[in-house]
């Protein structure tokens, strides 16, 4: 039995807002980081920017940037929206950013760099699910905030967020979901 294909086949996503924090062991989010940059990336250009938002700095990044975002962007808030908008960050205990960051190269073209990046957010929640964490890949509203952006070291416009991973303890397993039928995506000639 092949091993990879088997837990492939049933791999799931635990979405953030129903794991807990739990702890990812330091040796496990160093090879969750190696399985996400050993990813396709043509012409080698490492065309993205990974960080590590952990500990203090979820709440940090929370106060300085969710917040204060979410209140700029919606005047009415409520001070309990206010709240589960600042303490996203403190649903798992490791979230890794992922920027797509783009060069400039004579050949390849940028849509492939874009193509990178997911990649390798897609790596990253197989490592973590293969070692049997609850793990999301979201882009939420925050992605797309110029201020986070900038926060975690991008350069707007150049850099865009390709998402933030989530990888926090399995509360319980999680159910499978609607999944495509092959027949209908796949185009057998
Ligand atoms: C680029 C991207 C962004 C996503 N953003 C969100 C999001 O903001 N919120 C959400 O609930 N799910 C989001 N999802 C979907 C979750 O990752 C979801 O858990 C996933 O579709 C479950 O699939 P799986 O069980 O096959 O891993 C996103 C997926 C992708 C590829």
């Amino acid at each position: 039995m092949n091993k990879i294909i088997e837990f492939l086949k049933i791999r799931r996503s635990t979405t953030a807002k129903s794991m807990s924090e739990g702890l990812v062991e330091e040796n496990d989010l160093i090879d969750i980081i190696n399985c996400g940059i050993r990813v396709p990336d043509h012409g080698a250009l490492n065309p993205w920017k990974i960080v590590i938002i952990r500990g203090e700095k979820r709440e940090q990044l929370g106060l300085k940037i969710l917040k204060k975002e979410f209140k700029k962007n919606k005047v009415n808030a409520t001070e309990d929206e206010i709240n589960y908008e600042k303490n996203r960050f403190l649903r798992a205990s490791v979230i890794i950013a992922v920027i797509s960051s783009p060069v400039y190269h004579p050949k390849i073209p940028k849509w492939e760099m874009y193509l990178s990046a997911g990649a390798l957010c897609q790596n990253i929640i197989i490592a973590a699910q293969s070692l049997n964490y609850a793990a999301q890949w979201v882009t939420e509203w925050y992605s797309y905030n110029e201020k986070m952006l900038i926060a975690l070291g991008g350069n707007p416009p150049n850099d865009k967020i390709a998402g933030f991973i989530y990888i926090g303890k399995k509360v319980k397993e999680p159910v499978e979901r609607r999944r495509p039928l092959l027949n209908k995506i796949a185009k057998f000639n």
